[in-house]
């Protein structure tokens, strides 16, 4: 099988490509720093040239900023429709759980538009919607933290290793489209703020970690989101005790 990894070059894509080229597959690791620009379109058509099934794993250059929504549509209906033109059997798409339930969040509500151009296109597709990453943790504290201080609501999430979802998305491409979208979590429930303390403490990062019902992030209110994966979900199977006993270099990509 020939497979295009689209954002091949990012965190989740070195870790699919990885897996696919220990597995034999034909690889094409497409991204602008491998001559291909999804946005413009540059470069895709001979990236897809004789490509049985495309991984996207792309995100936007900025995804905390300005321009999600366009980055994901425009990307998004342009790689469709090369895809058509060339034959390709099997869009897969990398999306987020509670993408679909609203949760109101500019960078949720353009993965639901990209959610939306995928389902509605002629083109065979599986959306695989994963959790937060347990490499996330970081970016979360980042964003929430006052002086030394971490505000974060105890609603609960289910992390995943990154790795067990490159895993599931070349388990997926290597399959037959399902025209549906399937959730992929990790095995454990945990409070938000326990998550986020226990990766800090596996790096020796000496931040307080509180529960705070009342903060936003990014303009809302997490606490009111819904997180977790839906019933009949994929369970991926490490846990975050797993992924913090690895080699630091292994467990962050570094
Ligand atoms: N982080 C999480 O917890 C989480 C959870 C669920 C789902 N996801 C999803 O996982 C996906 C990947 O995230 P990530 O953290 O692996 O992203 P990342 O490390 O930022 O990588 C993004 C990739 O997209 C490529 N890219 C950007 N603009 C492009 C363009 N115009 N044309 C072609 N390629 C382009 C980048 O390469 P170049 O710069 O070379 O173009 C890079 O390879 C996202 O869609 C995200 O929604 C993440």
């Amino acid at each position: 099988m020939r497979i295009v990894v689209l954002g091949g070059t990012g965190h989740i894509g070195r870790l699919v490509v990885e897996r696919l080229e220990n597995s034999a597959q034909a690889v094409v690791v497409a991204s602008r720093r491998t001559g291909v620009d999804a946005v413009s379109g540059a470069g895709l058509a001979s990236a897809l040239d004789s490509a049985d099934a495309v991984i996207d794993v792309t995100n936007a250059p900025h995804p905390e900023g300005e321009g999600v929504l366009d980055f994901f549509t425009a990307m998004t209906s342009r790689v469709i429709e090369a895809e058509l033109a060339a034959g390709v059997r099997h869009h897969v798409m990398l999306s987020i759980v509670g993408a679909e339930r609203g949760v109101p969040d500019g960078y949720f509500a353009a993965k639901a538009a990209q959610e939306r151009i995928v389902a509605d296109s002629r083109m065979p597709h599986t959306i695989l919607r994963s959790t937060q990453f347990f490499e996330f943790a970081r970016s979360i504290a980042e964003w929430n933290t006052t002086r030394d201080t971490i505000h974060l609501p105890s609603t609960h999430v289910q992390p995943v290793a990154a790795a067990d979802v490159a895993d599931a998305l070349v388990d997926t491409a290597g399959g037959a489209a399902t025209d549906r979208a399937i959730d992929i979590a990790g095995p454990e429930r945990m409070p938000l703020p326990a998550f986020v303390r226990r990766v800090l403490l596996a790096d020796r990062d000496e931040r307080f970690v509180v529960s705070d019902e009342n903060v936003q992030t990014r303009g809302f209110n997490i606490a009111s989101a819904d997180l977790l994966p839906a019933d009949g979900a994929m369970l991926a199977r490490t846990t975050l005790d797993d992924w913090i006993r690895q080699p630091v270099d292994a467990r962050t990509g570094r």
